[in-house]
């Protein structure tokens, strides 16, 4: 967000369009928007909900409405408005044009907040890829900023050549760039991962609606400064840190970025590349703001992600990696709800805890190490006398429960053993 935004008095705008289906409420998501617009360091002088019964395709509101709102900025003193929605390129310019005001859409907001978030390589070029194609359909508007960019480089852009064009190309030729860039970038995570996959680790996954208070509970589990702020999509990156568990010696924790609803469709890609670790979890820990009363709905989208990224079957409901359900922010609940809620985890594969005051972490804690433990099968494997690395591969890494020896096989004697292992682990050992 450029300096002339950040601080900037805004009006935060919530269209309530009657046709259209959402899935939070008017107010849960005026209440969102007005997070997201807090979250570029904007100050809202003034938010409000507008039911549109009919669209306007040149402003979206009405014109009654647009002059309200004009009327409102003034009052406010307002130099920015926010409109919660997706505005075309036309209607974006229209409103500036009768506001006097610089406009912001969703798709705009968070864009500026994913840019600002994007911590890793591959977060950052996913970032400004969307960002140009966003501003590619809004070419007449981004000229001045373009240019601003380009440095003085004036000889872009042949004869007879107009500047739009001359634009577009280059956004065409950065975009190209980009993409090879990211190529790059996905090629050597991949790596990572693989190596990664290869150790006897298990990875843990934390996923959650923005704001559900991962990166908190992130580092309460690491003992690490990561980022918490009461800010939304403090991570946009994975990060990931090594930890212990009763009875796990290492495993591996990732922290992702934070769910949120109607993601605009230039940021799925950027959304999703940040997600492929969970695809790869062993357990998958799905924390829940309990006192957000949009909760239900928020686990719902969370639950939508994870079946469009093939974790959880979207019939049925069952998962491929198992799931557990972190209720947050215990400290706020009220008694009779605190109660019901400790009597529901208990019935469920749930645990209640508060990720800021740290209770319920022990119960937390254990309720991992059983998901990563449970999956652990008992196996019988003959295993060649001589091959001492492999059996004590077994005693380190598994349980083993029984052994004995097992007569003769082509490479000499062969011992028989009964060990408990999980299938990593047992991947593993096959490819030793
Ligand atoms: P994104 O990065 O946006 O996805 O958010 P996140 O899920 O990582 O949330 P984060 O940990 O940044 O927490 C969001 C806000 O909730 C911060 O202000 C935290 O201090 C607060 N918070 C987190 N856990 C708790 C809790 O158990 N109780 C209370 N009262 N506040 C909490």
């Amino acid at each position: 967000m450029d300096e002339v935004t950040r601080g900037a008095r805004c009006l935060v705008v919530c269209p309530d369009i009657r046709s259209a289906s959402y899935d939070l409420d008017a107010a849960e998501r005026l209440a969102e928007a007005e997070g997201l617009a807090l979250a570029i360091g904007v100050v809202i002088a003034h938010s409000m909900i507008l039911p549109i019964r009919q669209m306007q395709p040149n402003t979206l509101f009405g014109s009654g409405q647009v002059e309200n709102i004009a009327v409102l900025c003034e009052q406010h003193e307002c130099e920015l408005v926010i409109v919660d929605g997706a505005l075309s390129p036309i209607q974006q310019r229209n409103l500036e044009d009768r506001l006097k005001r610089k406009v912001i859409d969703r798709t705009g907001l968070i864009l500026e907040i994913f840019g600002e978030r994007a911590a890793t390589a591959e977060g950052r070029l996913q970032v400004e890829l969307a960002h140009l194609d966003y501003q590619q359909s809004r070419l007449v508007r981004s000229w001045t900023h373009l240019e601003r960019q380009r440095g003085g480089f004036g000889f872009l852009g042949g004869p007879g050549e107009t500047q739009i064009e001359a634009d577009r190309r280059m956004i065409r030729q950065r975009m190209a760039r980009l993409r090879r860039e990211l190529e790059q970038v996905r090629k050597t995570r991949a790596l990572h991962r693989e190596r990664r996959g290869r150790a006897p680790w298990p990875v843990i996954a934390l996923v959650g609606y923005t704001n559900a208070g991962k990166s908190t509970l992130f580092n309460r589990l690491t003992g690490a400064e990561v980022m918490a702020e009461d800010l939304l999509f403090a991570t946009l990156d994975p990060t990931m840190r090594a930890i212990g568990l009763p009875g796990v010696e290492k495993a591996i924790l990732s922290d992702t970025v934070g769910f949120i609803s109607d993601l605009p469709t230039q940021l799925v890609a950027a959304f999703r590349a940040t997600l492929e670790e969970v695809t790869g979890a062993d357990v998958i820990c799905h924390v829940r703001d309990m006192a957000n009363p949009a909760y239900a709905a928020q686990k719902k989208q969370v639950m939508d992600v994870l079946a469009d990224l093939e974790v959880v079957d979207r019939e049925t409901g069952e998962s491929a990696v198992p799931i557990l359900e972190v209720w947050n922010k215990a400290d706020l609940l009220d008694e009779d709800r605190h109660a019901a809620l400790r009597d529901a985890a208990d019935a469920q594969d749930a645990v209640l805890v508060s990720a800021a005051s740290g209770a319920g972490m022990e119960e937390f804690e254990a309720a991992i190490a059983e998901l990563l433990t449970e999956q652990a099968k008992e196996v019988t494997l003959t295993v060649p006398l001589s091959d001492g690395r492999k059996i004590a591969w077994l005693h380190a890494h598994g349980d083993v429960l029984d052994e004995a020896d097992a007569g003769e096989g082509e490479e000499g004697p062969l011992r028989r053993m009964i060990v408990r292992l999980n299938p990593k682990e047992l991947g593993q050992f096959a490819s030793l």
